[in-house]
C-alpha cells in the first residue's frame, strides 16, 4: 500500500514526501480561488465524456449535480494538494467511484490552463465594469464643471487654460483604451485547452468542441503542447492591468498635487482622507498616495510572470503554478482600487475660483495673442517674437498683456488693434482651440457627449447583469 494514498499520483511512490516540501509545493492555499472555474470546466469535461460514451447520461447528470453542490458549499479545509484534487475528493465523497471516473481523458495540466482562462476572462469583465463606472464618474464630474477653467501644464509649468472638463475627459480616453486592451486580451485567451491531456492530447477520442461550446470559448486550442504551457494570456492581462494602474497613478498624482496649499485646486473629501497623529491640522491624501503606488504591485505581478516564463521548456512545468498568485494579487488590487476611485471622483470638490484665478496670470493667453497676429497676416514665427517681446515688457512692468494700452502694444507691431483685447480674454483663449479634440467650449461639449455615449455603450454591454449574478454564472461570461 502506498504512503501517498489520497494523492492523485500515489501509485508509483513508496516513500512519503518530506512534510515541509509537501506543504510548500501545494497550491490549494491560493488556487482555491479557482473553485467556480474548476467546477465549470469539470462539468464541461463530463459532457464531453458523455458524448464519447464514457459516461452514461445518468452518470453525467449525477456528476453535474454533485459538482454544483460542491461549488455551492464553497471551500472547506481539506488535505488537498490543489483545487483539482479538492474537487475530486469532494466528488468521491458524494459519488464514490463514479467521482473518480471524471478524471478519465484529462490532466491537471489542461485543467489549470482552462481554469485560469476562465478566471481571467471573468475578471476582465469585472475590471471593465469598474473602469467604465469610474469613467462615468469622471464624465459626471466634467458635466458639473460646465465652463470652469484651469491651467494646463507642460513641464509642470503653466501652459494654456483648458476647461476642467477637458482635463477630466483626458482620463476618460485613457480608460477607454484600457478597456479595449482588456477586451482584446479576452478575445485572444478565449480558446479551450480541455482535451489537450497532459501534453500530447487526450487519449480518448473526445469531441473537444463539446467542452469548448459549453464554456463559451470561441473554439478548442489548436496545439496540445502549446495549450498546456501557454500563459501568454496571463501576461497580457497583467500588462493590460498595469496600464490601468498606471493611468490611475497619474490621476492620483495630479489630485495629490492639486490638493496642496500651493495649488489649492481641490478640497480633499474627508471621507477619503486621513489625519496625522502628530500634526493636528493635517488632512492627508492617503487614497491618492496608495493609488499612486498600486502600479508597483500590479506591474510587479507582470514582471514576476515574465521571469517565471522566461526560458521555460515546453510543455507544462511546475513553475507555471507560480504564475497564479500574481494574477490574484493584481486582480484584487485593481478591483478595489477602481471601485474606490469611482467613489472618490464623485466626492471631489474642485476650487474653481482658485483654478480660474490661476489662469489669469502668467501670460497663459500668449498663444492666443500670437494667433491674433496670425489672423492679421503676421507669419507665426514673427507673431511669436512680437508677443514674446510684449511679455518681456510686461514682466519688467509687472503686468499682464491685457493691461497694456494699445499704444504700448503698437511698439511691438503695427498690427495690434482695439479688437486685440477681445481676442485674449479667457473665453477667447479657450475658444481659439477650435479643432476636434481641442478645448474650445463647444468642442468639449461635443467630446463630452461622445465620451458619454461610448461609456454608456460599454455599460450596456458589460454592466447589465449585476455583479452577484455574474459571479454565479461567470463560466458563461
Ligand atoms: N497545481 C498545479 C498548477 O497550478 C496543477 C497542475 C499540476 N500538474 C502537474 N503535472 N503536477 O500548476
Amino acid at each position: 500500500m502506498s504512503e501517498q494514498q489520497g494523492k492523485m499520483w500515489s501509485g508509483r511512490f513508496r516513500e512519503p514526501l518530506d512534510p515541509a516540501f509537501d506543504h510548500w509545493q501545494r497550491s490549494f492555499r491560493f488556487d482555491r480561488q479557482l473553485l467556480d472555474d474548476e467546477v465549470a470546466a469539470s462539468k464541461a469535461h463530463a459532457l464531453a465524456l458523455e458524448a464519447a460514451g464514457v459516461l452514461t447520461q445518468d452518470e453525467r447528470s449525477r456528476i453535474s449535480v454533485a459538482l454544483d453542490q460542491i461549488a455551492a458549499s464553497g471551500i472547506s479545509e481539506a488535505d488537498a494538494e490543489d483545487i483539482h484534487h479538492f474537487v475530486e475528493m469532494k466528488l468521491v465523497d458524494a459519488l464514490g467511484d463514479l467521482g473518480l471516473k471524471l478524471h478519465t481523458g484529462r490532466s491537471r495540466n489542461e485543467q489549470i490552463a482552462t481554469d485560469l482562462r476562465l478566471y481571467i476572462r471573468f475578471r476582465i469583465r469585472v475590471a471593465i465594469m469598474h473602469i467604465a463606472a469610474w469613467a462615468q464618474q469622471l464624465i459626471e464630474k466634467a458635466k458639473t464643471m460646465g465652463s470652469a477653467v484651469m491651467p494646463s501644464y507642460t513641464h509642470l509649468q503653466r501652459a494654456e487654460p483648458v476647461l476642467v472638463a477637458h482635463w477630466l475627459l483626458a482620463y476618460v480616453e485613457m480608460l477607454l483604451r484600457d478597456i479595449s486592451r482588456l477586451e482584446d486580451c479576452a478575445k485572444r485567451l478565449n480558446f479551450c485547452p480541455l482535451g489537450s491531456g497532459p501534453i500530447a492530447g487526450a487519449t480518448l477520442a473526445l469531441d473537444r468542441n463539446v467542452a469548448a461550446r459549453e464554456l463559451r470559448f470561441t473554439a478548442p486550442t489548436a496545439n496540445s503542447m502549446d495549450a498546456t504551457s501557454d500563459r501568454d494570456f496571463v501576461l497580457e492581462y497583467l500588462n493590460a492591468l498595469t496600464l490601468v494602474a498606471l493611468h490611475a497613478s497619474r490621476f492620483a498624482e495630479e489630485i495629490t498635487l492639486f490638493s496642496t496649499a500651493e495649488f489649492g485646486f481641490v478640497d480633499l473629501p474627508e471621507a477619503f482622507s486621513t489625519g496625522s497623529s502628530a500634526m493636528p491640522q493635517k488632512k492627508n491624501p492617503d487614497l491618492t498616495e496608495l493609488v499612486r503606488a498600486k502600479v508597483g504591485r500590479v506591474n510587479g505581478a507582470a514582471q514576476a510572470v515574465v521571469l517565471q516564463l522566461k526560458g521555460l521548456p515546453l510543455a507544462y512545468n511546475k513553475d507555471l503554478q507560480e504564475t497564479q498568485e500574481p494574477v490574484f494579487t493584481a486582480t484584487t488590487a485593481m478591483h478595489l482600487t477602481l471601485n474606490l476611485l469611482a467613489k472618490f471622483t464623485a466626492a471631489l470638490n474642485f476650487r474653481t475660483d482658485r483654478m480660474r484665478a490661476a489662469c489669469q496670470t502668467g501670460f497663459m493667453n500668449a498663444m492666443a495673442a500670437a494667433t491674433y497676429l496670425v489672423h492679421k497676416g503676421v507669419p507665426f514665427r514673427k507673431a511669436h517674437e512680437k508677443i514674446g517681446n510684449a511679455v518681456r515688457y510686461c514682466l519688467d512692468k509687472g503686468c499682464e498683456l491685457d493691461q497694456l494700452t494699445l499704444n504700448e502694444l503698437k511698439q511691438f507691431g503695427p498690427e495690434f488693434e482695439q479688437d486685440f483685447f477681445a481676442a485674449i480674454t479667457l473665453e477667447a483663449t479657450l475658444d481659439c482651440h477650435d479643432v476636434l479634440g481641442g478645448t474650445a467650449r463647444h468642442r468639449v461639449q461635443e467630446a463630452l457627449k461622445d465620451a458619454e455615449g461610448r461609456v454608456q455603450n460599454l455599460i450596456d454591454i458589460y454592466g447589465k447583469v449585476d455583479l452577484g449574478a455574474q459571479e454565479a454564472s461567470h463560466a458563461g461570461a
